[in-house]
């Protein structure tokens, strides 16, 4: 993909999809609750796919009517044992939260994924289900993961690595074993999962203290099924709102974007390096905060973010890295190790190409130090993406300002965004 310099601006009014961590969730729990569900504006994205087409291959009926899709759900144990290995795609969230409910099912299961998955750290969430009795056995701490039929038992865990796929994974297993299963929580990190097993009537408690977050589930609780209408994805609109902040004339509205304040650390790291951004009609829908997002081109300057802010975003960091970029001074992002874990080494492949695009940037003990420059030196304009949505995203937005960029490996859009060339090209952009 080539992503090349705009001159006009971005305007206009962007549609972003639906979220990818809700629409992931709107699947799995649906699918074990009693009754039928309706869920609107679900992401059809490559990843939340793998998700809806494993709990099809695990009995469940669930119906495409291309504005919709239902699922019938039959409950907590009607999941029946799927024919072959459970493929799994890119998607690291559909793997750490079927591990956690697949652990307390009455069959054996095989999880697998594709070359970058199978990458990925599943320790963190095999170990503490382990504790509840689960029987996993991973490939040196990666997939494929091979899940034995288990009783689980309650258990009190805490959780180490702030990861909100580790939580949900628990949360799931927690909903089919005996007993009161505690987790407690030292970080933030988003809350979807807890958020809609409420909804659907799970015997759930949330206590936040100053900080720490306890999270008690009594199990063999039955899920009523509601209907869901998914709002839109905060990390797939930060893409289009870094463009029209660093392109002069621009000026975007993106509408029903979810603004849930366990994950909006994008926009809070964007105002405070003086970004001209409204969220207008703030609503509630589901319990998931939502609203409208107005953005016009400004001047940025650079910022200081501790770790606390890696909790609130960390998937905006490739994208911020690029605001960084263009502001009037330089920029320290800190407390970013997770990094290095997701779809690719994020942390890694940011500098890799900011360098190769010549801004003078460094990473010392997993802090991010940004120089912005008025004189961009490329050493090279082909960017390494190892098969990462957002590096691909985030440097297709680089290129509307220095462009051309060859972005490699770009097809991994799809995982997340498969209409984002589309979308972004509607509004001004120039991306082949
Ligand atoms: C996600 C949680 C985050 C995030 C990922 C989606 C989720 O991962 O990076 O894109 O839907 O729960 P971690 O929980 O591993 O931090």
């Amino acid at each position: 993909m080539i992503s090349n310099r705009i001159t006009k601006g971005i305007n206009g009014s962007a549609n972003i999809p639906g979220d990818k961590s809700i629409s992931h969730r709107s699947i799995i729990i649906p699918s074990i609750s009693n009754g039928i569900c309706e869920i609107n504006n679900l992401l059809r994205s490559e990843d939340v796919f793998h998700t809806l087409n494993a709990f099809k291959a695990m009995g469940v009926k669930i119906e495409d009517n291309q504005h919709n899709i239902i699922i019938h759900g039959k409950g907590l144990n009607s999941l029946e044992k799927p024919h072959d290995e459970i493929y799994l795609g890119n998607s690291g969230t559909s793997a750490r939260l079927l591990t956690g409910l697949l652990s307390g099912q009455k069959f054996r299961s095989v999880l697998t994924g594709d070359k970058s998955l199978s990458k990925r750290p599943m320790k963190r969430i095999a170990d503490p289900l382990k504790k509840m009795n689960a029987k996993i056995l991973t490939n040196n701490g990666t997939l494929p993961i091979i899940i034995e039929s288990s009783n689980l038992i309650s258990s009190n865990i805490d959780l180490k690595i702030p990861s909100a796929q580790i939580k949900s994974g628990l949360l799931l297993a927690s909903l089919n074993t005996e007993g009161t299963t505690t987790l407690k929580e030292y970080k933030i990190t988003r809350d979807h999962t807890e958020t809609m097993l409420e909804s659907f009537g799970a015997n759930i408690e949330i206590e936040k203290l100053e900080n720490t977050k306890i999270i008690k589930i009594i199990g063999k609780k039955e899920l009523i099924s509601k209907n869901i209408s998914v709002p839109n994805d905060l990390s797939s609109s930060a893409f289009f709102i870094v463009s029209a902040l660093i392109n002069k004339n621009s000026h975007l509205i993106l509408k029903n974007i979810n603004n849930n304040p366990t994950r909006n650390g994008i926009i809070l790291a964007l105002k405070k390096m003086g970004a001209n951004i409204s969220l207008l009609n703030q609503r509630s829908n589901n319990n998931e905060n939502i609203c409208d997002i107005d953005v016009t081109s400004s001047e940025l300057n650079g910022c200081e973010l501790g770790p606390e802010f890696a909790d609130l975003m960390i998937d905006e960091y490739p994208i911020l890295a690029i605001a960084a970029s263009f502001a009037n001074s330089p920029s320290i992002f800190k407390g970013l190790n997770e990094l290095k874990v997701k779809e690719s080494d994020r942390l890694k492949l940011i500098l890799l190409n900011l360098q190769n695009c010549g801004v003078n940037c460094k990473v010392k003990d997993d802090d991010l130090y940004i120089y912005p420059t008025k004189n961009f030196n490329f050493i090279n304009n082909t960017i390494q993406t190892d098969f990462d949505h957002r590096i691909a995203m985030a440097f297709a937005i680089m290129g509307t300002k220095i462009g051309p960029l060859n972005i490699k490996d770009s097809e991994s859009i799809n995982t997340s965004f498969p209409t984002f060339i589309e979308e972004f090209n509607k509004l001004g952009g120039q991306i082949f």
